[in-house]
């Protein structure tokens, strides 16, 4: 190899480890999201997860392509859900980027927000903080300083739920938090309507855990939170810190009998790991009164995601 091939390879090798250089993709206007029945539709919200914000222009720039892919669909998304860690190293920057980015589309969507391990890993209580407080100020609610939450858009309960502790991957769900989740689930699927839930991290020997990541699950109150979850009829159950892709495991059933799904978004700024890899994909979702539809898509390049498992219809009990 002559020297300036060696250092060619060398600096190529630099390049991609370096954040710096992370790809920035440009939006299509080409093929905008349409849902299946705009006119019935009730609700419809759109997830993404694992956006590891670091202080470089594609990291706004692709994030800014999510919600610009949004407002370019042919009908409204009420809801975004971001399932955690927003930011890479944990810095208020990071955070600045990303709701300087959302305050553009803040009137559009009411957005939800967990942390994350990578969110939480350094400095739990400052993050918590700056997190929390942008769910309060967005939803208009208050968190007293926990990291939980609900809120209905549209009649249907959005519950957040999120470690209160710094515990390396893994979440610290107190019992403040699995009580306030089963009044909640009780409340929201009182009259038949499904509810929501999100958290960073799924639940133990799903999405193909803990093959697909070691320390990937919920943690020690697994057991408890999944228990409540599995009571009520029609929850499904949003995460994502598995980087797993578009591939069999990305959705599955927690209950059968009642209609308990859990779906694991894959990871927004990097390549995920099977099946359909691609960066900047997420999923929508669609709420009908009999059906709830959850579809893939490349928001960061408003592309439909040709793939199989990428549309999961499920039909209320
Ligand atoms: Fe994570």
């Amino acid at each position: 190899m002559s020297l300036k091939v060696f250092v060619l390879k060398y600096k190529n090798q630099l390049k991609a480890m370096n954040p710096k250089y992370d790809e920035i993709f440009s939006l299509s206007d080409n093929e905008p999201i349409r849902f299946r029945d705009k006119d019935k539709v009730k609700m419809t919200f759109a997830s993404i997860a694992d956006t590891h914000l670091v202080n470089n222009e594609a990291a706004t720039v692709n994030l800014n392509n999510f919600f610009q892919d949004l407002k370019n669909a042919d009908g409204k998304f009420d809801a975004v859900l971001m399932a955690g860690d927003i930011a890479d190293y944990g810095l208020k920057s990071e955070y600045n980027r990303f709701f300087d980015v959302f305050d553009k589309y803040k009137n559009e969507h009411k957005l939800f927000v967990t942390m994350g391990n990578h969110d939480v890993r350094f400095t739990f209580g400052k993050n918590q903080k700056i997190i929390m407080n942008k769910a309060e100020e967005y939803l208009g609610i208050k968190t007293n300083r926990k990291s939980f939450y609900s809120y209905d858009v549209n009649g249907y309960t959005i519950i957040v739920i999120g470690t209160e502790k710094r515990v390396l991957e893994k979440a610290h769900i107190t019992k403040e938090q699995i009580d306030f989740l089963d009044k909640e689930l009780a409340r929201a699927t009182k009259d038949g309507k499904p509810a929501f839930v999100m958290c960073h991290q799924a639940f133990a020997f799903t999405h193909g855990l803990p093959e697909v990541w070691k320390t990937g699950d919920m943690g020690e109150q697994n057991d408890d939170v999944r228990a409540v979850m599995e009571k009520y009829k029609n929850v499904f159950f949003i995460n994502g810190h598995l980087h797993g892709g578009v591939f069999e495991k990305t959705f599955e059933v927690l209950n059968e009998e009642n209609n308990v799904y859990s779906l694991s978004i894959p990871g927004y700024r990097k390549k995920n790991n099977f099946g359909y890899t691609d960066c900047g994909t997420g999923y929508y979702g669609e709420i009908y009164d009999d059906k709830v539809i959850f579809t893939a898509r490349k928001f960061v390049e408003g592309k439909r995601v040709e793939a199989e498992y990428s549309r999961f219809e499920i039909e209320l009990k």
